[in-house]
C-alpha cells in the first residue's frame, strides 16, 4: 500500500487546473448502458473509481477503452446484466448500473452495496421507485435482482434528497413507458450533467437542478459525445488546501455557482476568494476566523467538503461547530487529527473544533475519500511531517495529487511499502 510523506510549512502559491468531476463521470458512464452504439467521454480524470467502473462494464460485455482524459464505451455487446459483489464492495457507485439495465434489457442482478466507513447508506429510496415503475424486486443472497418487461412512468416521491437515487431512477425513467416525476429530487450539479448527457441522447429530461424533475420516456436512446464538467469537490480542496498553508493560488477551470456555499464560508473566515477571467483565486492571511458549517444537499453546503473545512478550522481562533447532516459517520477524521494536535470534541452530529496555533505531523491513516484529502491539508500545514498511509482512498477521487500539489510548492512524496 502507498504511503504520502509531507513536510508541512510551505504556503501553496501557483495555478492548479481542476480536473473532470468523479461523480459525473460515474453515473454518465453507466448511462452509456442505455444505448447502441460508442459513447466517447472527455474530461475524464485518472482515477481508481473509473477504472472500477470501466471494469464492471467490461464484465457485463461492454468494450471500455479508458485513455484519460479521453473514455469511449460500447455497449452493444452487453450479455450479462450483472454486478458482482467483488466490484460492488470497491465502489458503492456500481449501484448506478441498476436502473439502466433494468431499462435496456428488462432484468439487473446487482450486489447490494453494504455499508460503508461513512455510514450505512441503503439504497431504499433506488428500490422504492424502480418498483414503482412497474419492476419486480427479490433479494437474493445479497443481491438485488430487478426484471420488467417496460418500465412504465411514475410518480416518485423522495423520504430524503438522494444524489444516485435521483441519478438511477432518471436513467430507468429515460426508456419507460410515460411520464415519471421524480419529487424531492437531488440538485446536485452531477444530476442536472446526467440529465444533459441523457437529452443529448435523445431523452427528454426537465427540471434536472430542482427538486422535482419530469421524464418523458422514449423508446430508444442514441450515443454521444461529452466533456465532463469540473469536479466542484476537487475545486473546494484546493481552495481550502491553498487558504490553510496561507498561500496564494488560482484555481483553474471550476464553475463557481457550482461552490458557492464552500466560497461564502471561506471569505466567512476572512480568505479572500474571487473569481478570475480564468478561474477562482485565493489568498489567505495566517490569520482564520472560525465559521460554523451544517452539511445539507446541494446548494447547501457539501457534506463531501466537511473535512476539509475542518482541518481549516483546527487552526482557526475561535470555536466552530461543525454539523454532519448526511451521513452518520463521517468523523473519521476526527481522531487522526486530534494526534496531530487538534482540539475538537465529537458532540451527536456535531464537532466543536477549537483553533490551535499549530498542528503537529504526525503517523496517520487515511479512512475515506475525503476525510484523505482532509489528512494532507493537515500535513501541508503541521509542523515537521506527517506520513498518511492508505492513501488507495484519495486515489479514488484525486488524480496525481501528489505531483498537481509539489507544482504548488509542496514538500510531498508518494512511498510503496513493497511489503504490504
Ligand atoms: C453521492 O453519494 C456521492 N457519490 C457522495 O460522494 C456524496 O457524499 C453523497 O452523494 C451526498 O452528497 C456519488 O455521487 C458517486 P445519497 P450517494 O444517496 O448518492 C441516505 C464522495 O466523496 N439514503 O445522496 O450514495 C444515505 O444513507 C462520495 O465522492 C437512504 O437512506 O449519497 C445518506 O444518509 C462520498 N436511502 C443520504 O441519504 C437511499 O436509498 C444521502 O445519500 C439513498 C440514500
Amino acid at each position: 500500500m502507498d504511503s504520502l510523506l509531507i513536510e508541512g510549512g510551505i504556503p501553496l502559491r501557483g495555478t492548479v487546473k481542476v480536473s473532470g468531476a468523479k461523480n459525473a463521470v460515474l453515473p454518465i458512464l453507466c448511462s452509456s448502458l442505455l444505448t447502441e452504439g460508442t459513447c466517447t467521454f472527455s474530461n475524464v480524470p485518472a482515477l481508481r473509481d473509473i477504472d472500477t467502473t470501466a471494469a464492471l462494464l467490461r464484465f457485463m460485455g461492454a468494450t471500455v477503452e479508458l485513455n484519460a482524459p479521453i473514455v469511449t464505451v460500447n455497449t452493444g455487446s452487453v450479455r450479462v446484466p450483472e454486478a458482482p459483489y467483488d466490484l460492488v464492495k470497491q465502489m458503492r457507485a456500481s449501484v448506478l448500473v441498476l436502473g439502466p439495465l433494468v431499462a435496456r434489457f428488462g432484468r439487473a442482478r446487482v450486489s447490494l452495496p453494504g455499508g460503508c466507513a461513512i455510514g450505512a447508506r441503503p439504497i431504499d429510496q433506488h428500490l422504492k421507485g424502480l418498483e414503482a415503475m412497474g419492476a419486480t424486486i427479490t433479494l437474493d443472497h445479497g443481491y438485488v435482482e430487478a426484471t420488467c418487461d417496460r418500465l412504465r412512468g411514475a410518480t416518485i416521491y423522495f423520504d430524503m434528497a438522494t444524489v444516485t437515487g435521483t441519478e438511477n431512477l432518471m436513467m430507468a425513467a429515460a426508456l419507460a413507458k410515460g411520464r415519471t416525476q421524480l419529487i424531492g429530487a437531488a440538485r446536485e450539479p452531477e444530476v442536472e450533467e446526467l440529465a444533459r448527457v441523457l437529452n443529448k441522447m435523445g431523452a427528454r429530461v426537465d427540471g434536472a437542478g430542482t427538486d422535482i424533475i419530469h421524464i418523458d420516456g422514449v423508446d430508444t436512446l442514441h450515443p454521444i459525445e461529452h466533456a465532463i464538467i469540473p469536479d466542484r469537490i476537487e475545486a473546494g480542496t484546493f481552495l481550502i488546501a491553498a487558504a490553510a498553508t496561507g498561500g496564494d493560488v488560482l484555481v483553474e477551470n471550476v464553475v463557481p455557482e457550482h461552490i458557492e456555499a464552500v466560497c461564502q464560508k471561506l471569505r466567512a473566515a476572512g480568505v479572500y476568494v474571487e473569481r478570475e477571467e480564468r478561474g477562482m483565486r485565493v489568498r489567505s492571511a495566517k490569520s482564520l476566523r472560525a465559521v460554523d458549517i451544517t452539511t445539507a444537499p446541494h446548494p447547501g453546503f457539501p457534506t463531501d467538503m466537511q473535512a476539509q473545512h475542518m482541518v481549516l478550522m483546527a487552526i482557526a481562533q475561535g470555536t466552530s461547530v461543525i454539523t454532519e447532516n448526511i451521513f452518520e459517520n463521517r468523523f473519521m477524521h476526527v481522531s487522526e487529527l486530534q494526534r496531530m494536535g487538534a482540539e475538537i470534541e465529537i458532540r451527536g452530529r456535531s464537532a466543536i473544533v477549537t483553533g490551535v496555533s499549530k498542528l503537529e505531523g504526525a503517523r496517520v491513516m487515511a479512512t475515506d475519500l475525503r476525510a484523505s484529502a482532509c489528512l494532507v491539508i493537515a500535513g501541508l500545514i503541521a509542523e515537521g511531517q506527517t506520513e498518511i498511509s492508505r492513501v488507495y482512498h484519495l486515489d479514488r477521487g484525486y488524480e496525481k495529487i501528489e505531483q498537481r500539489l509539489s507544482a504548488l510548492g509542496a514538500k510531498i512524496q508518494r512511498v510503496t511499502d513493497r511489503n504490504a
